[in-house]
């Protein structure tokens, strides 16, 4: 089954507790840090990341869009997150963090933005439990999602049957009603979708709808058939 993560970059940040409720039903809830320097943005750092991690049952998504993660991704593990995803870009030295974020206990996810291909790291995957392909630049939520981004999700897709690996395919930017099928079909099933969400009414009315469009995408897809 299809996961879908919420991104709170897109909800209330005074209330993100609620928000958190909001949402109930969902598999993780997806977080975006960001420094000013990886990305032109600014949100949170650990000590939010703490209290949420408290404040709600929902296993927390982390997705570090900031300089030196091998310096920081480690604390968010101890925050209390339950996967931590680095970005290639940024990382010194993505095995020996992959390996460090698994050892505290969190599954160990790496991020490509739109302008890095995935081939450099095919030797890589089986130290990760997800790939994060971005459909967006990263830095800001409500961007339209990057159509050219589907042929790296179907090589990704390819290189995880290839290489027999359990690996999430994650993909985060621009995830809506309108776009989520096409990431499905492509080989993606974990969809990161703020404004898609949080914009919606009745935001876990929109995580129930996304699910079922992602699922029978999957069923009639490429990657899932006849498997
Ligand atoms: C963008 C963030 C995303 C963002 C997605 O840099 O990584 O997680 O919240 O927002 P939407 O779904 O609105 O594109
Ligand atoms: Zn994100």
């Amino acid at each position: 089954m299809a996961q879908i993560n919420p991104s709170i970059l897109s909800a209330n940040f005074a209330r993100l507790a609620e928000e958190a409720e909001a949402v109930k039903g969902s598999d993780w809830l997806h977080v975006d840090v960001m420094d000013n320097h990886f990305v032109p943005n600014l949100t949170l750092g650990v000590p939010v990341v703490e209290s949420l991690a408290r404040a709600t049952d929902i296993p927390l998504d982390c997705h570090l869009m900031i300089e030196e993660p091998d310096r920081w991704a480690p604390q968010y593990v101890e925050a209390g997150a339950g996967s931590v995803t680095f970005h290639v870009e940024a990382a010194a030295a993505p095995v020996r963090l992959a390996r460090e974020i698994r050892a505290k206990g969190a599954r160990a996810s790496m991020a490509l933005k739109p302008g890095t291909p995935i081939e450099p790291y095919e030797d890589l995957l089986p130290e990760l439990d997800m790939l994060l392909i971005m459909t967006v630049e990263p830095g800001f939520g409500g961007q339209a999602f990057l159509d050219i981004m589907l042929p790296k999700i179907r090589r990704t897709r390819q290189l995880i049957d290839k290489h027999g690996l359990e690996l999430w395919l994650q993909v985060d930017g621009g995830v809506s009603a309108s776009t989520i099928e096409r990431c499905a079909e492509a080989g993606a099933d974990v969809f990161v979708a703020g404004s898609a969400v949080y914009g919606a009414k009745d935001p876990a009315g929109a995580v129930r709808d996304l699910r079922a469009l992602a699922d029978s995408a999957t069923a009639e897809a490429w990657w899932t058939c006849g498997h």
